[in-house]
C-alpha cells in the first residue's frame, strides 16, 4: 500500500508526524529514508515530542546513533540514525532488534540495516522538490495492521 502527500512547510511535516504518533504502539517501527536535509529528524522530533511523558529536547542521534525516550503511554521510543553504522551486526550491540519488538522505533537511514530491515515496518521517504521547503512524503507498507492505523492519517 502507498500514500503520498506534499508538505509545503516544516509545520505541515510536523503536523503529519504528530498525527501518525497518535496511532503508534509498542512494536511499531517507522523507517525514515531520504537524502541529507530531507526532514527525517524534523519529522521524528515532532512525532516524539508529541508522545513524551515529560517535555525534553530531541537532538539528532547523528553521533550517539540511538536516543531513547519515555512516552506518556509507558512505551519506550527509540530514535536511531544509522548513517554512521559500520556494519548491520552493530545494531545487535545497540539493542535495536529487541527494541523493534518492544518499543516504538523511528529509524533514519534504514538502508544500513540491509537484511535486518524489518518487513512489518512503515516505510516513509521524504524528498526535496524544486520548491524550497516543499517535501514529498511517500509512505509504503505491506503489513496489513497499518491499513487501519493509517486510515485517517492523510486526508
Ligand atoms: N517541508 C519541510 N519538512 C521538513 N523539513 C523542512 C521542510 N522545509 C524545510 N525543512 C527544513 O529542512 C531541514 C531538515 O533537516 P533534518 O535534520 O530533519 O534532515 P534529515 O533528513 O534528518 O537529515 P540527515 O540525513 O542529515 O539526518 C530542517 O532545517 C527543516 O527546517
Ligand atoms: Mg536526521
Amino acid at each position: 500500500m502507498k500514500i503520498t502527500a506534499t508538505l509545503k512547510t516544516p509545520d505541515q511535516t510536523a503536523t503529519l508526524a504528530r498525527r501518525l504518533g497518535i496511532v503508534l504502539a509498542r512494536g511499531d517501527t517507522i523507517l525514515l529514508s531520504g537524502d541529507v536535509g530531507a526532514g527525517k529528524t524534523h519529522f521524528a522530533r515532532a512525532l516524539i515530542q508529541s508522545l513524551l511523558a515529560m517535555p525534553e529536547d530531541v537532538p539528532s542521534p547523528t553521533f550517539t546513533l540511538v536516543q531513547v525516550y519515555d512516552a506518556a503511554s509507558g512505551a519506550e521510543i527509540w530514535h536511531a540514525d544509522l548513517y554512521r553504522l559500520s556494519d548491520p551486526s552493530e545494531t545487535e550491540e545497540l539493542g535495536l532488534p529487541e527494541a523493534m519488538e518492544q518499543a516504538i522505533c523511528l529509524i533514519e537511514w534504514p538502508d544500513r540495516l540491509a537484511a535486518l530491515r524489518p518487513q512489518d515496518a512503515l516505510d516513509i521517504t521524504l524528498a526535496a522538490t524544486d520548491v524550497e521547503d516543499h517535501r514529498i512524503l511517500s509512505a509504503t507498507w505491506s503489513d496489513p495492521r497499518w491499513d487501519a492505523k493509517l486510515n485517517d492519517w492523510i486526508s
